[in-house]
């Protein structure tokens, strides 16, 4: 695993994107869990952290495809493939990432 920041870089249930060896990553902390989501949206490759977040799913700016932060799971059309997502573990106040 990577460290790619620490916890207190992440607000509560905001997205915040970060860049660690070529992954274009989304950090999102929520009740002390962190989840972390691949900056791409399935349906056509735009980024998703100018989206919106709402209980466990974002919402693509673009054409409203939403996702499951915890699985990637693809929640409505026009997106049909899910997104990729990250194991993530806090350590010493660090949050360190799985990068494969
Ligand atoms: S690019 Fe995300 S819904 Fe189209």
């Amino acid at each position: 695993m990577i460290e790619i920041c620490s916890i207190n870089d992440l607000p509560e249930n905001e997205i915040v994107k970060k860049e660690i060896k070529n992954h274009k990553i989304i950090l999102i902390k929520k009740n002390e869990k962190i989840y972390a989501i691949e900056n791409l949206c399935s349906h056509m490759n735009y980024p998703l952290d100018d989206g919106e977040l709402e209980d466990f799913e974002i919402e693509c700016l673009y054409h409203a495809a939403r996702f499951d932060i915890r699985d990637g799971s693809a929640k409505c059309l026009p997106a049909t493939e899910p997104i990729k997502t990250y194991e993530t573990e806090i350590k010493d106040n660090k949050v360190f990432i799985e990068i494969s």
